[in-house]
């Protein structure tokens, strides 16, 4: 609309065309100036709100991933707070394995408190399917390594799957705990997460107690 109004003032005055070109030129560059103005006014709250948000990334926030696709049996890794974060689907037979050591083991309640209040059974998870691990050496930090289809039975005899860590030998089952003589102290920490839905789990914060 306003566009049209110029347009029709302008040719009402076509004598006065010098005199309103060098008006039309002082209010195009004051208007740029003060659009300037603006743009750069505009420009420092969305600087000031945009980088605590750039901090927070830095510092670890929270991570949303997509569960959907993790086959049976799959590892999948994600970056938390610059750490990597296990996501593996269990089966079944996973799932079973892990009451047959437990006599082997340093910790098969994980009552170190060194994870969420969720994570202190022999499933250490929220979803006995799904078991989300910090996956870091609780010795001296090396990443473990995911052995699995029986690969791990070489490490120890009669459990076909679990994490070993070559640097000094420690040895973890498909829950994260630490097997005894080895020497991790403690079992692999469980980081906080809740589920969204059943699609969908959320690294780094848990759901609020009702
Ligand atoms: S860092 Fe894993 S055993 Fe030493």
């Amino acid at each position: 609309m306003s566009n049209v109004s110029v347009d029709a003032t302008e040719s009402a005055h076509n004598e006065n065309q010098p005199e309103n070109n060098t008006r039309r030129r002082f209010l195009t560059v004051a208007t740029s100036v003060v659009g300037g103005v603006g743009a750069v006014g505009a420009a420092v709250p969305f600087i000031a709100s945009w980088n605590p948000s750039a901090k927070a990334k830095a510092a670890g926030a929270d991570v949303e991933v997509d569960i959907s696709g993790i086959e049976p049996g799959q590892l999948i890794r994600v970056m938390w707070r610059s750490k990597p974060v296990w996501i593996v689907r269990r089966t079944p037979e996973i799932l079973e394995q892990l009451g047959n050591h437990e006599g082997e083991l340093k910790d098969p309640n994980s009552e170190a408190e060194q994870q969420p209040v969720f994570a202190q059974n022999r499933f250490r998870s929220l979803k006995e399917e799904y078991l989300i691990l910090v996956g870091i050496c609780t010795h001296l930090g090396c990443s473990p390594q995911h052995l699995k289809g029986g690969a791990f039975e070489e490490i120890v005899e009669g459990v076909p799957d679990g994490f070993f860590c070559p640097c000094h030998g420690s040895k973890f089952d498909m829950a994260g705990r630490v097997f005894q003589n080895v020497p991790a102290p403690l079992n692999l920490v469980v980081p906080p997460y809740q589920f969204v839905d059943d699609a969908t789990v959320i690294i780094g914060s848990e759901a609020e107690a009702v």
